[in-house]
C-alpha cells in the first residue's frame, strides 16, 4: 500500500469518527454542539441555581453545563447523555479531578428518565425532541422547577425570560400559560403565534 493509500484511508477513517461523533445522536433527539461559557453561565444565572439544587442537563454532551453548574454553583447535577463515546469522555473529567460527591452521569435515554428530583432542568436539544419532552416535564416537575433551555423555546410554554442574543429560555413550572379551574383541573391556554 502506498504512502498515498495509507493517509486516503486514514482521512476517511478521520471523516467516519468526526461524523458519527457529531451526529449519530440525531436520531435520538440532537447532534453534538457544546453550550459556549457565556451561555452556559446565562443559563445557570436565570435559573437562580444555588447549592441546594438538583440540576439535570438533558443530553449532558461533554459535560460544559454539569461541571459548571456543580463547581461555579455548587449544585448537584446529574448528566444524561445516549451517546457512548460522550459518556466515556464524561466520565473521565468526573474521574480526573472533577467534583464527584456532586456529579453524576447515566448513560441512558432522556425520554426515560426519571426527573423528579430536578429542580433544574437543562436542555439544548432540536424542537422534535422538545416538543416530546414537555409532557414528561409536565408529569414529572415539582411546582417552581425551573427549565432552562438553549436555542430552541418550549413552543406551548410561556418563557418567563427570553434572552433573544445568547437564545436562552427560562420557564418556571407551572407554566404561566397554564390556569387552574374551579374543579381543580389544570387547563391550557392554547399558543399563540
Ligand atoms: C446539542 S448537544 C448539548 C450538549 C450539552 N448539554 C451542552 O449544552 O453542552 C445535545 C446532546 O444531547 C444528546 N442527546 C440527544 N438525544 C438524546 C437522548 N434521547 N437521550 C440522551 N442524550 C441525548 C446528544 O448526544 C448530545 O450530546
Amino acid at each position: 500500500m502506498t504512502l498515498a493509500t495509507t493517509l486516503y484511508i486514514v482521512g476517511l477513517l478521520g471523516v467516519g469518527v468526526v461524523a458519527y461523533f457529531l451526529y449519530a445522536s440525531f436520531a435520538f433527539g440532537a447532534g453534538y454542539q457544546p453550550t459556549p461559557p457565556r451561555v452556559v453561565r446565562r443559563m445557570l444565572d436565570l435559573a437562580e441555581l444555588h447549592s441546594g439544587d438538583t440540576l439535570f442537563d438533558l443530553g449532558a454532551g461533554t459535560g460544559a453545563i454539569v461541571f459548571a453548574a456543580a463547581r461555579t454553583y455548587g449544585a448537584k447535577a446529574v448528566g444524561v447523555e445516549v451517546e457512548p463515546l460522550r459518556v466515556l469522555i464524561l466520565r473521565l473529567r468526573l474521574w480526573w479531578g472533577g467534583p464527584r460527591d456532586r456529579v453524576r452521569f447515566v448513560w441512558g435515554n432522556i425520554f426515560e428518565t426519571d426527573l423528579r428530583t430536578a429542580q433544574v432542568v437543562a436542555v439544548f436539544l432540536w424542537p422534535g425532541a422538545m416538543e416530546r419532552l414537555r409532557p414528561i416535564l409536565e408529569r414529572e416537575l415539582s411546582p417552581g422547577s425551573r427549565v432552562v433551555s438553549h436555542w430552541h423555546p418550549i413552543l406551548a410554554w410561556t418563557p418567563e425570560v427570553a434572552d433573544p442574543a445568547l437564545k436562552v429560555y427560562l420557564y418556571r413550572w407551572p407554566d404561566a400559560a397554564q390556569s387552574t379551574d374551579d374543579t381543580g383541573t389544570r387547563t391550557r391556554t392554547p399558543p399563540t403565534g
